[in-house]
């Protein structure tokens, strides 16, 4: 019977278990700890053994084996990875839930391999860990898939750092089993002759938690909880009571290789071992359950982005036509799908989409890719590119549009149908990628520096678009080694440059913790830091509603240029509201002895119809309602040069103004500039904001006599 392709991406749980210390001490014992070891085996001061996750999880083998039609017959456990996301308490309820995440064909004469991925959570939604079991099926190979290729563990050419002897006991399998794998291979003498054994075989997870507490005792003694990452192949079976050797090389910071052998024969039992250590991160950001499309992931920043975001659990759309560097040539799938296999290999999910970002179409299909393999998009990042520089006079249209098409079109292209889902959803992250070419200028790039200039155009309007549906959209400016720098950049800096020092920066602005909306960062070689637009206070040339001379620009350049005490604006209206407020005479403060002026909204709501200037309003109509907090709603609508006002919520309002009650009286009473009050958002303004600005003129009130 052939592996049933249909439980691709198949969910798999959730699978609930509760477990308490007894559990924990009782692996412990399966896998060789004792009165050496106390802190794994007394329920005073506990420490869980980390490789007791996979025993924890063990029915999600069967099931997967199961869902995926695997002949039982010639099924062994492949390979196991667990990443530790938090350390495993002693006791507790574990939900797991997975999916199978893809079948490759060895061949008819050499088996499938299953990969299945699951993440497993306390009650109260804490993740643990994740673990990726590699199912070897020996006899489902043939069916014409694809194969799988995993780059070697390399090991060190010297001596191991740490060589770890132990003497699993001969009875070691009966012990084990109680922690959850009661296979009959491992304790029935009869069936393991039937099964070609001369006797019941040490199960594979029983060696690899030996190995695991040598990896401890050797690279983080006492503390278990450090342990971050446990990955390895299982190569040769083992009789009980045979002795092993661990054997572990540190590769750099945090991180070693190792492989288990039989001590008698030196086969290696375990191979390809990998193990990643140091504290856990309290808050990790992760990307459980979000779906990340990236365009242009083939290779450069693209592919890291991709790479990283499916290694923090994101489900990953690989999006690259594969051009070559200038956008031309008919493209190719084989970028796209190298990054897709190598997320896989690393436990990963992700499916590829070779559409072109500078049609409608391939914007389209892009997004609906995500949808397909995954039901929804979370993160967008527009990272596809090209380069066709030369210097202006030489640029041609098609050199111009080409570069316009990828870069900004495309950002369109795919962001519009994706923005339509998070819309629905109420959640989105998207990323521009702009460039320093853009923002500073670059010789021969007026092409590439237009378009990127156009996306934070783009996410200036979007972020104000997303923002009630908790849409963020940011920008970035990488520097980076890849192929569209290669020959730009100078060697030694192409060197220091990986990608991998941008997509940091990149992945929290594309997490939930993502605390800002509408910002650009430059991020490159390690260093990051923000670029925006600034606006200086400048100077007001206009007298009396004269208008000013070029004669009088050129006086005052300096001042009109100065960009001390400039600002970021959030928005256009922030900007304007400022420029306003710069004809704004300065509040009057009203003398000691004299009128306070008003002392109650309503009193001037009663002075309104009186401070009325008829003049002014030749051709006005409009509504102005006033909602003042502390003191009520009044509306006052000017209609053929004469004013009504009344209490109460007009129906159909041409502005609406809100206020504070004491903000609204500080402001009619000449202590605060309607402008101020606008810019400081103590006056907050809806509707038609330009008819706002005509209310001054209208009403000239005299507070004196109130
Ligand atoms: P890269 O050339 O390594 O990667 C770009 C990828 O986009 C390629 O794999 C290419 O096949 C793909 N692509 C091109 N046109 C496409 C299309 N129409 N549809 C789908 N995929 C397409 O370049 P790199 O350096 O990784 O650039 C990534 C982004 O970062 C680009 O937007 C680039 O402009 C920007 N950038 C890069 C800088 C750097 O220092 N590397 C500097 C500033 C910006």
């Amino acid at each position: 019977m052939a592996l049933n392709m249909d439980a691709i991406g198949k969910p798999i749980g959730p699978m609930t278990r509760d477990y308490t210390w007894k559990d924990a001490v009782l692996y412990a014992l399966g896998v060789g700890a004792g009165f050496s070891e106390l802190d794994y085996c007394y329920e005073k001061d506990l420490k869980v053994i980390p490789s007791f996750a996979i025993a924890m999880i063990f029915d999600f083998f069967f099931k997967t084996a199961t869902a995926s039609g695997i002949n039982l017959a010639g099924i062994l456990h492949g390979e196991q990875e667990l990443i530790f996301h938090n350390p495993i308490p002693t006791q507790g309820t574990l939900i797991t839930t997975g999916r199978i995440v893809d079948h490759y064909d060895k061949g008819a004469d050499k088996g499938a391999l299953v990969v299945a991925q699951s993440d497993s959570v306390l009650a109260n939604g804490k993740i643990l860990f994740t673990s990726t079991i590699t199912i070897f099926a020996r006899l489902d190979g043939g069916f014409g898939g694809k194969d799988r290729h995993k780059p070697p563990v390399e090991f060190p050419d010297r001596e191991p750092d740490f060589v770890v002897e132990a003497s699993p006991s001969p009875d070691q399998p009966l012990l084990y089993r109680l922690s959850g794998d009661i296979f009959h291979l491992h304790v029935d003498p009869e069936f393991a002759r039937m099964s070609g054994f001369d006797m019941p075989i040490m199960h594979g997870l029983c060696t690899h938690g030996f190995a695991c507490r040598a990896l401890i005792a050797s690279l983080v003694p006492g503390h278990p909880e450090r342990v971050r990452r446990l990955a390895c192949r299982f190569s040769k079976t083992l009789y009980p009571g045979v002795p092993i050797k661990t054997m572990i090389w540190k590769t750099a910071a945090g991180t070693a290789v190792w492989r288990t052998v039989n001590a008698e024969n030196g086969q290696t039992v375990i191979d390809n071992g990998e193990f990643e250590y140091g504290d856990i991160p309290k808050d990790e950001i992760r990307f459980d359950d979000r779906v990340a499309i990236i365009t242009g992931a083939g290779a450069g920043l693209g592919r890291v982005y991709a790479r990283e975001l499916a290694r923090r659990g994101a489900r990953v759309v690989v999006n690259d036509r594969g051009g070559s560097r200038d956008g031309d040539g008919d493209g190719s799938t084989s970028p796209a799908d190298r990054v897709v296999e190598e997320i896989r290999a690393a436990g990963g999910d992700a499916v590829a989409s070779y559409d072109n970002v500078a049609t409608a179409d391939g914007g389209a299909n892009i997004v609906q890719s995500a949808l397909d393999a995954f039901g929804s998009v979370d993160i967008l990042i527009n990272n596809a590119g090209i380069l066709r520089d030369k210097s202006f006079v030489k640029m041609a249209p098609e050199a111009w549009q080409a570069v316009l098409n990828v870069h900004l079109k495309g950002a369109y292209n795919v962001t519009r149908p994706a923005f339509a889902v998070m819309k629905e959803k109420g959640y989105g992250r998207i990323i521009m990628t702009t460039s320093a070419a853009g923002l500073y200028g670059n010789f021969g790039q007026a092409n590439y520096a237009a378009a990127k200039m156009g996306l934070v155009g783009m996410m200036n309007t979007l972020k104000l678009e997303g923002e009630k549906y908790g849409i963020k959209v940011n920008t970035v400016a990488p520097l980076a080694a890849s192929r569209l720098t290669q020959d730009v950049m100078p060697p030694e800096l192409f060197e220091r440059s990986k990608p991998e020092f941008v997509s940091p920066l990149v992945l929290f602005l594309c997490s939930d913790r993502c605390p800002v909306s509408g910002n650009i960062y430059n991020a490159g070689m390690g260093i990051f830091n923000r670029a925006a637009v600034v606006t200086g206070p400048g100077k007001v040339l206009a007298k009396d509603d004269q208008i000013p001379t070029p004669e009088s620009v050129m006086t005052n350049l300096k001042a009109i240029s100065d960009l001390t005490g400039g600002k970021v604006y959030p928005n256009l209206n922030a900007q304007v509201g400022d420029a306003l407020m710069a004809f704004q005479k300065p509040a009057a403060t009203a003398p000691a002895g004299e009128s306070q002026g008003f002392s109650s909204a309503s009193a001037v709501f009663d002075a309104m119809p009186g401070a009325f200037v008829a003049d002014a309003a030749a051709d006005v109509n409009a509504v102005f309602q006033y909602v003042i907090a502390g003191a009520g709603e009044w509306h006052c609508a000017i209609e053929d040069g004469s004013c009504t006002v009344a209490a109460g919520v007009h129906d159909s309002p041409t502005c609406i103004l809100k206020m504070a009650d004491t903000d609204f009286l500080k402001m009619m009473n000449g202590q605060l500039p309607p402008m101020q009050a606008y810019t400081s958002g103590k006056l907050k303004i809806e509707g038609d904001i330009m008819k706002s600005q005509l209310i001054e003129k209208l009403f000239k009130f005299n507070t004196s006599n109130v």
